[in-house]
């Protein structure tokens, strides 16, 4: 019997280490899912309707056109959950399965609930894989998710036809959850394969090119901190810089991605040893990587909050910013949790919120039928 009422959880992410050398081919990142949620409700019903409450997008009705899908109202924030709902029904479609029509409804734990700012927790990733597992999951007659690379892949596909730009970091914690070892995939490869009119059926079940995804086994003892500096940032305009720097300064372009490449395998390879003080001298390393790419490119990533942030976590161990920086989040990994504390006030004394995140064990799941 196919489900009639179901509810999918997707997790947030932060990336720890080798953000923007992530977008380069074979570079290693280190990403993980925190336990704040996309939380998507999806019925059957007899109109197509999308909810999304925090957006104050209330009964979007769509309907499918073609090979696409249309909805009543233009605004730009729809334009992920759209792709994911193509990309599905496209997916779907391919594997002969009857389409239903269905309420969609979105709940996010992904921004302040005082100021409605988003912490910059990766909420387009979260959103897509989110929706594109609860439609299928709707679809499906044996009430299990499909496997999580199909998920993956799908969300990845959905995700490169809006912005052609990502690493799918954030869509790899969103799906597998943990701490992740990343390395994108080569993106020429899959939009090629998507310009050619491909089967999405088929490209999924064929090994992406680079594509590596690991999970990691950081020392049970690991303390890690997490500030929220209050400022939202815009990934698409940084990343934009960046690969005009890369244009335009080659050299240090290759410098950059070699001083990250070195410190993101110093990280894997000290938490493997359980060593706590190279962990430590890692992250400060990718801060200093992250800080020449800043002066040389010129792209405001360390931000006075976030140099803030770092100068503080010095005092208890080290920090450095998060993604691709601007404001959002920092982190830190600190020597003793007695410290928290300590290093809490002073991150609020500095005008930051920390943020008490766990790393979310699961990735994306389903939580009720
Ligand atoms: O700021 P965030 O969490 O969106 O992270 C962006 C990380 C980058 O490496 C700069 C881009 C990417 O897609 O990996
Ligand atoms: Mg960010």
């Amino acid at each position: 019997m196919t489900q009639s009422s179901l509810t999918v959880k997707a997790p947030g992410k932060l990336m720890i280490a080798g953000e923007y050398a992530v977008l380069a081919p074979n570079q290693k990142s280190v990403v993980i899912a925190v336990n704040r949620y996309i939380t998507i409700n999806i019925e059957l019903n007899q109109k197509n309707i999308i909810s999304i409450p925090k957006m104050n997008l209330e009964n979007i009705t769509w309907q499918i056109k073609d090979e696409d899908i249309e909805f009543n109202v233009w605004d730009k924030r729809l334009e992920f959950i759209k792709n994911a709902i193509s990309t599905s029904i496209k997916f779907l479609r391919e594997n002969l399965v009857g389409i239903k029509s269905f309420k969609l409804q979105v709940e996010s734990e992904l921004e302040d609930p005082l100021t409605n700012k988003k912490y910059g927790l990766g909420s387009s990733g979260a959103i897509i894989v989110s929706v594109v597992s609860a439609i299928l999951l709707l679809h499906n007659n044996d009430k299990k998710l499909p496997s999580l690379d199909e998920i993956f892949k799908l969300s990845v596909i959905a995700h490169l036809k809006v912005q052609k730009n990502g690493s799918g970091a954030d869509i790899a914690a969103a799906t597998y959850g943990g701490w992740i070892e990343y390395s994108a995939f080569d993106t020429d490869f899959l939009l090629n394969e998507l310009n050619i009119g491909g089967k999405l059926k088929k490209i999924i079940y064929k090994p992406w090119p680079n594509l590596i995804i690991k999970k990691l086994m950081p020392p049970t003892s690991l303390k890690l901190a997490i500030a929220w500096t209050k400022n939202p940032a815009k990934t698409g305009p940084m990343v934009n810089k960046f690969q005009e720097f890369r244009n335009k300064n080659p050299k240090a372009y290759d410098e950059f991605l070699n001083e990250s490449s070195i410190c993101v395998k110093r990280l894997i390879n000290s938490f493997n040893t359980n060593n706590y003080e190279k962990i430590i001298e890692s992250i400060r390393q990718n801060r200093n990587a992250l800080q020449n790419l800043d002066y040389n490119a010129k792209m405001s990533i360390e931000t006075n909050k976030l140099r803030n942030l770092c100068n503080i976590a010095e005092k208890f161990g080290s920090g450095k910013s998060s993604g691709a920086g601007g404001g959002d989040c920092g982190i830190a990994f600190i020597r003793l949790e007695e410290q928290r504390y300590e290093l809490y006030k002073l991150w609020e004394a500095a005008d930051m919120m920390p943020l008490d995140l766990k790393v979310s064990k699961m990735g994306v799941s389903i939580w009720k039928f």
